[in-house]
């Protein structure tokens, strides 16, 4: 029999960074697709070291080259993305790779019969939310181009499971955080900021009353969601990946204060903010990937800041 093999798209990237190990753990081999944009060469040279993976360095764009990597592949976790901001800044690009992308790499999974294809959505998908926690079935309202993509994603996966028989599921993570993350994230980049200044003894400033929330999710309880979902017995739906627990960024400020050891308290900067919320509600997770994330933010703040000390 085969080995099961992962077409891995990003796969050189921070969250795939720390999904591989897990995947070569359970004995698959990996085929990281990746423009190496941002990828992380030196972890992915470790990973090929391995002799279980390889990379191959392409574009989703090029829905050919797609079509080529997915040959032999079992398995497909589909990764490859522009971020929200540069969605922004550049909506041609973000159009470009995140939808054209998407359907290339939909469409090879489909044509060559992967048993699952796991999909990275987002929390953006909802927008601002309505209400607190935030449920798969809930009104999606994306707002950037990198969320409309995430979307539509979501409903191109629909079409390839009702016409070519495709088993997926998109997984909506909330804010991601952990070792090896770039610094600018969109929204987690409020880590390193505050981090940066309580390092030089100043106090971090928040912007109105610091109300607004994130749900922090460590990125070791993400990849063991990731690979739930490429194992899962349930298929073809959308799922919330978070904590549940909404962390405000004055919390968030205390707990990073109280990570380095330092002694001040945040700076309010009084000013009129719009106030944005988040928090998953994970019910499905549970039931569907029989998954639990396992790392309060505390501890996982504490070990970022233990890590980058
Ligand atoms: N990090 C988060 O907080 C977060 C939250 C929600 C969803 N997500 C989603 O999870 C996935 C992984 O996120 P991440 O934080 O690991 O991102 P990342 O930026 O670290 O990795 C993305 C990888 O995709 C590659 N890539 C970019 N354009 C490409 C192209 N055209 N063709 C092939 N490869 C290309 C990059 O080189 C990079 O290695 C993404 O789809 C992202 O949208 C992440």
């Amino acid at each position: 029999m085969s080995v099961p093999t992962v077409f891995f798209s990003g796969g050189a990237g921070f969250i795939a960074s720390h999904t591989i190990p897990i995947l070569l753990e359970r004995g698959y081999r990996v085929r990281i697709f990746d423009s190496m944009l941002r990828g992380d060469r030196d972890r992915v040279d470790e990973f090929c070291a391995t002799g279980q993976v390889d990379l191959v360095e392409g574009d989703v764009r090029y829905g050919g080259a797609v079509q080529h990597a997915m040959r032999g592949c079992t398995h497909a976790i589909h990764f490859a993305t522009v971020s929200i901001n540069k969605s922004i800044a550049d909506p041609y690009e973000s159009v470009d790779i995140n939808v054209i992308g998407n359907h290339n790499v939909f469409a090879a999974a489909a044509d060559h019969g992967v048993k699952r294809l796991v999909f990275a959505s987002s929390a953006s998908v909802y927008g601002d939310p309505q209400k607190l926690p935030m449920h798969e079935d809930d009104v999606l309202q994306p707002l950037t181009p990198y969320c409309i993509s995430k979307r539509m994603g979501e409903d191109l996966l629909g079409f390839y499971q009702r016409t070519k028989g495709l088993s997926w599921m998109a997984l909506r993570f909330f804010n991601v955080y952990g070792p090896g993350q770039k610094t600018e994230a969109y929204y987690t980049s409020v880590i390193n900021t505050f981090l940066r200044r309580i390092r030089s003894g100043e106090p971090p400033v928040i912007d109105g009353r610091g109300d607004q929330s994130m749900d922090f999710v460590h990125v070791t309880d993400i990849a063991r969601a990731v690979v739930a979902a490429l194992e899962s017995e349930r298929d073809n739906l959308p799922v919330n990946v978070g904590t549940g627990v909404d962390t405000s960024i004055a919390q968030l400020a205390k707990i990073l204060i109280a990570a380095v050891g330092a002694s001040m308290e945040p700076q309010f900067n009084p000013r009129d903010v719009l106030v944005s919320r988040r928090a998953a509600d994970i019910t499905r997770a549970r039931e569907v990937l029989g998954w639990e994330p396992t790392v309060p933010v505390e501890k996982g703040m504490a070990d970022l800041v233990r890590a980058s000390a």
